[in-house]
């Protein structure tokens, strides 16, 4: 496999060198947040969106950041990606404790932890497995505590699926790793933001570039009842872009992947992030 380019506490090196501490608060605890940051040609989309969501998350969690030295990181090593297209993933972790203790001590330093990797946008139609939503009440905050996604997402897989698509009560979250957006009656819906749901900056891309369009998407609480109905479905995420959903294995619906406002919400997506179609990529 080729070497994965990293950064660990300010130190750039291949992945397979770093070595933390089982002490890390990111190891008992999951006591840290991170991004994905995609970037294409390149040029990293959304840059802003993705470094303030960090600052949200790390607000949340009473971390300091220094943003600067984290967007130098991040620069670098997409830089030192040898392809154009790929995402960062950058984690920030409370630090390592002397020893295990719920209580964080206030000496400890953060933790910093990046690597990139070569990447294209999916390009399959998804299958999807309909659940319930298990995860803790501050969804909005980017941690790494996704044990309730990794069960979820996982028992998806069991079932021959590549994602879930979560409710509270039949109302409508998000999926395992991206945001949900649906067309019913020719309107663009996705659920609103809320404590149970990540602000996908892919999500927030997409309304913006249809709103500049003249197109309305719809924000609100929404049912499974409403998904039933729909002419068709996709999640956004980071690294998937816009991916239409071809069927629900759990839900009777009729999703259509040649849907007009899909193909609409595709192409203003790709002309305005994507210089290029996305399957002209470049990894060496
Ligand atoms: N996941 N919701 C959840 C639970 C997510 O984990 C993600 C992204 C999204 C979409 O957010 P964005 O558009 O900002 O990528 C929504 C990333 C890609 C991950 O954990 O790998």
């Amino acid at each position: 496999m080729e070497t994965i380019k990293a950064v660990f506490n300010g130190k750039f090196d291949s992945l397979k060198n770093i070595q933390i501490s089982p002490f890390s608060r990111a190891y008992t605890f999951s006591d840290s947040v991170y991004e994905v940051v995609p970037f294409y040609n390149s040029k990293p989309i959304a840059y802003d969106n993705h470094i303030k969501r960090l600052q949200y998350s790390s607000n949340a969690l009473s971390m300091k950041l220094d943003l600067n030295v984290i967007s130098d990181e991040i620069e670098k090593l997409i830089s030192s990606c040898k392809s154009k297209n790929g995402y960062v993933y950058y984690q920030v972790t409370r630090g390592q404790d002397l020893i295990r203790s719920h209580i964080y001590s206030n000496d400890i330093g953060l933790e910093t932890f990046g690597y990139v990797l070569p990447h294209n946008f999916e390009t399959k139609f998804l299958k999807i497995m309909i659940c319930k939503d298990l995860r803790w009440g501050r969804c909005d905050i980017k941690s790494t505590s996704l044990l309730g996604n990794v069960l979820s997402m996982n028992e998806a897989k069991e079932k021959g699926c590549d994602e879930v698509i979560m409710h509270i009560d039949n109302i409508l979250t998000e999926a395992g790793a991206s945001n949900l957006f649906f067309v019913k009656d020719g309107h663009i819906c996705t659920p609103s933001l809320s404590n149970n749901i990540l602000p996908g900056i892919t999500r927030q891309i997409l309304i913006d570039a249809l709103i500049e369009i003249g197109l309305k998407v719809c924000e609100k609480d929404y049912t499974l009842e409403d998904l039933k109905t729909a002419s068709s479905a996709w999640l956004t995420s980071s690294t998937k872009g816009i991916a239409p959903i071809k069927e629900i294995i759990n839900l009777d619906c009729n999703l259509n992947l040649n849907d007009e406002c899909y193909m609409i919400a595709k192409k203003t997506f790709d002309s305005k992030f994507l210089a290029r179609s996305h399957f002209d990529n470049n990894v060496v």
